[in-house]
């Protein structure tokens, strides 16, 4: 199968990229200078030309802080070349897996959203991901979205990187404790796209690994697991702070653990808990010196 990934070299991307190669697949990768998703128009135009069977949209302007003061950015890529892409895919006959996020929601519930619960956006960064889902939806509605969160992984820079290298340099950790979801490791991610993607799939799907937690919860874990392994870790606990004491530009939701049920039946066996791909993300980080 040709299969374009966009956003190829980001936390997620580079291992899509990866997987994909390895399962034997042609993968194009395009850096987002050759493909740039602030020009939707000229992105159709050279999609259009690359004649791929599936499209494994990754790219997406992740910045949620920032996107309060740079919206037009945030739409353009979160909607209007999630849209592009989708309708390249419905003109070529191509087929579309759009990754999304758990910030479309509010966070008001009190169980974890479903597929078919009405999102809320809080943020720019939420509406604009939640316009493309709508955008990608319209234009291809055979395509895949798929719903994922608070995700880390070998590659790039994340909450589980950072911890780590805070509490390397001895450094005192506060992290909000009233921020609620589902920590969720790339190469589990990479896991049920390709499931998705065999089984020919369509529509919307929420992933994530099971359980839930807080940051600070995620926080104690990342901590206690690297102790374990051997990390140098020089801070030893995390003060729990509410999210008024660290205030950001962006509104997060409270709660935003999303319900996997729709998704399992397409996965080889049971989505692993939290913990359990956090510690065999830990060790992967270990084994690897060029992922810092
Ligand atoms: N991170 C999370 O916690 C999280 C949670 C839920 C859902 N998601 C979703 O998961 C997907 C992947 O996110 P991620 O964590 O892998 O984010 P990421 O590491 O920031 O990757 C985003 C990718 O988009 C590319 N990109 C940004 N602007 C571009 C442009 N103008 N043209 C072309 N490419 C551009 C980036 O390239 P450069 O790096 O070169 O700019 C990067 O490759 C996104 O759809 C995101 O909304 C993420």
């Amino acid at each position: 199968m040709r299969v374009l990934v966009t956003g190829g070299n980001g936390q997620l991307g580079t291992e899509v990229v990866r997987e994909f190669n390895r399962l034997g697949h042609e993968v194009l990768a395009p850096l987002p200078e050759e493909l740039d998703f602030l020009d939707p128009d000229t992105l159709a135009a050279k999609a259009t030309t690359l004649q791929v069977d599936w499209v494994v949209n990754c790219a997406a302007y992740t910045h949620v802080d920032r996107a309060e003061s740079e919206p037009e950015q945030a739409f353009t890529i979160n909607r209007d070349s999630a849209g592009s892409l989708a309708s390249v895919a419905a003109e070529t006959g191509g087929r579309l897996l759009h990754v999304s996020t758990d910030f479309v929601f509010d966070g008001k519930q009190s169980r974890p959203y479903r597929e078919d619960d009405e999102p809320a956006p809080l943020s720019v960064y939420g509406h604009s991901k939640w316009e493309g889902d709508k955008a990608v939806l319209a234009a291809l509605p055979a395509a895949i979205i798929l719903r994922t969160a608070w995700v880390y992984g070998v590659y790039g820079q994340n909450f589980v990187k950072t911890m780590l290298r805070l509490a390397g340099e001895g450094k005192p950790l506060r992290v909000v404790d009233d921020q609620i979801g589902t920590p969720t490791w790339t190469a589990d991610i990479v896991q049920a796209m390709v499931a998705l993607v065999e089984a020919d799939a369509s529509g919307l799907f929420h992933y994530t690994s099971a359980g839930e937690t807080s940051w600070c919860g995620f926080a104690r874990a990342i901590l206690a697991e690297a102790i374990q392994l051997g990390f140098e870790i020089k801070t030893r606990s995390v003060e729990a702070i509410p999210t008024s004491e660290y205030p950001l530009p962006a509104t997060r939701p409270h709660y935003s653990v999303l319900d996997t049920r729709k998704i399992q039946p397409y996965l080889a066996s049971p989505i692993p808990p939290w913990r359990d791909s956090l510690i065999k993300m830990l060790k992967e980080l270990q084994a690897c010196a060029d992922c810092w």
